[in-house]
């Protein structure tokens, strides 16, 4: 048997039109309330990605009655908080799943193990065990700071924290414990981080006092809210949008609408920093879904130009920096993307494998601690390598979209690991006329 990869060859123009798969974010989220709230969750829309999918099964194991209805429909019967698993709680490749998860069970008095695939495991949880553990929360871990673990919660107390680090899943786990907590829970964010926890809680019936501090925000959350089921509608992800977007800007003939894509301006960096280098990307049918903005993304192939992107637009498009890195391989002169460290510390280290994974594919890439530098030349780069991504779902699927636009094909190990955020990127990808094949390795 030849080892598991994927090919994806010069395709011609891309065009149709596609529907984005659900957001990751407000997917776990909406779970994870549905479980913490008393009564019936209704989603729609639910991203049925290997990630989610471990966050409903975790759900289910603290207590929650979640049923699966088809087509992304579920609903979640939460029994007003969490009571101890039998079982290990594993949640796979996902960072946020666990930290969310983690959050919330320290609001009860239950011990709970946690652990991930080899990937979570090397991430920092200390992140968010430090102010759990200010909060009175305790754990058992073989490794400090890093899974697997046992969380005992329980008998929280109000806390200030200050974030050291612009984390929506930081800021979203101390808000989920603090709504056990007596007196609540405090968090000041140095820049602001995508708020679809607080959007959320606000619905479920938690009280939130938000006020702008700096560049961020300080929210005050108040304790011993009872959350109350509600229904979701889950928008369509911005993270995953990027790709068939980038494919058609990048792709000459190109012309690609995706429907029903979030456009909460903190997901939106990755948008605006496209139209900067020039890119034909308009917004259709704007519109509010589920207290979040949507709309339509029609983007067009056409000629990018190398942009300066600043620091502080980081958390608005921590995800999007490998996709913008190859729509930057493609446009004339540098892209420098500033202010980007947090990219060390995802599923691998995203810096790095960008600037290996380009390179390999003919592309001028300089890496800092802190910064990637793309230089294009306004050509195809060759491409035409095979590419390490260390499973991670994201820098796999960047390097095929460049594989469909490079001189030469463009081939991914670990393919199976696009399933942890995006399961139907190839079908999807395929309706646009993209040829993204399993056998062929270089
Ligand atoms: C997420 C927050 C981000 C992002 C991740 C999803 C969330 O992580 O990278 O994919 O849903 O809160 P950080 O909060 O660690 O930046």
């Amino acid at each position: 048997m030849s080892e598991d990869t994927l090919t994806a060859r010069p395709s011609g123009s891309l065009a149709g039109q596609v529907r984005a798969p659900g957001d990751k974010s407000i997917s776990h989220r909406a779970l994870i309330l549905g479980a913490l709230a008393a009564g019936k969750t209704s989603i729609s829309g639910l991203l049925e990605s290997d990630d989610v999918l471990r966050t409903a099964d975790a759900c289910a194991d603290l207590g929650a009655h979640v049923v699966n209805h088809g087509e992304g429909r579920w609903t979640v019967d939460g029994k007003g908080g969490f009571s101890e698993p039998d079982e290990i709680v594993d949640c796979g490749n996902s960072g946020t799943g666990v930290r969310l998860l983690m959050g919330a069970a320290a609001g009860f008095p239950i011990a709970v193990q946690f652990t991930g695939d080899s990937s979570l495991q090397k991430r920092p949880m200390g992140r968010v065990l430090d102010p759990l553990g200010l909060m009175g929360a305790t754990w058992d871990a073989e490794n400090s700071g890093k899974l697997p673990l046992t969380l005992k919660g329980g008998r929280l107390k109000f806390t200030s924290y200050r974030l050291p680090v612009p984390s929506a899943q930081v800021k979203s786990a101390l808000l989920l414990a603090g709504l056990n907590a007596e007196g609540g829970v405090e968090v000041i964010e140095p820049e602001a981080t995508r708020d679809h926890t607080e959007r959320m809680l606000s619905a479920f019936g938690a009280t939130l006092h938000i006020a702008p501090e700096g560049k961020g925000r300080r929210i005050r959350l108040d304790g011993g809210a009872e959350l109350r089921g509600c229904d979701v509608i889950v928008p369509g992800d911005p993270s995953s949008a990027a790709f068939p977007i980038v494919a058609a800007l990048v792709t000459p003939g190109s012309q690609v609408r995706v429907e029903g894509v979030l456009l909460n301006p903190l997901r939106a960096g990755l948008f605006e920093t496209l139209r900067e280098m020039g890119a034909d990307l308009t917004i259709e049918n704007p519109r509010t879904e589920s207290g979040e903005p949507v709309g339509d993304l029609v983007a067009r192939h056409g000629p990018l130009k190398g942009v300066e992107v600043p620091a502080e637009r980081a958390p608005s498009m921590i995800d999007e920096y490998p996709i913008l890195a190859v729509a930057a391989a493609f446009a004339t002169g540098k892209t420098v993307m500033n202010g980007i460290g947090e990219m060390r510390v995802k599923e691998s280290d995203r810096i790095a494998l960008m600037a290996t994974g380009l390179q390999a594919c003919g592309v001028e890439v300089s890496e800092e601690p802190e910064t990637l530098t793309v230089t294009g030349n306004g050509s195809a780069p060759r491409g035409g390598a095979r590419v390490v991504t260390h499973g991670d779902h994201r820098i796999a699927m960047a390097h095929l979209v460049l594989g469909l636009a490079a001189q030469n094909a463009v081939t991914v190990d670990e393919p199976g690991m696009i399933a942890t955020s995006f399961p139907t990127f190839r079908a999807l990808m395929a309706e646009l006329g993209a040829k993204i094949e399993d056998q062929g390795g270089l």
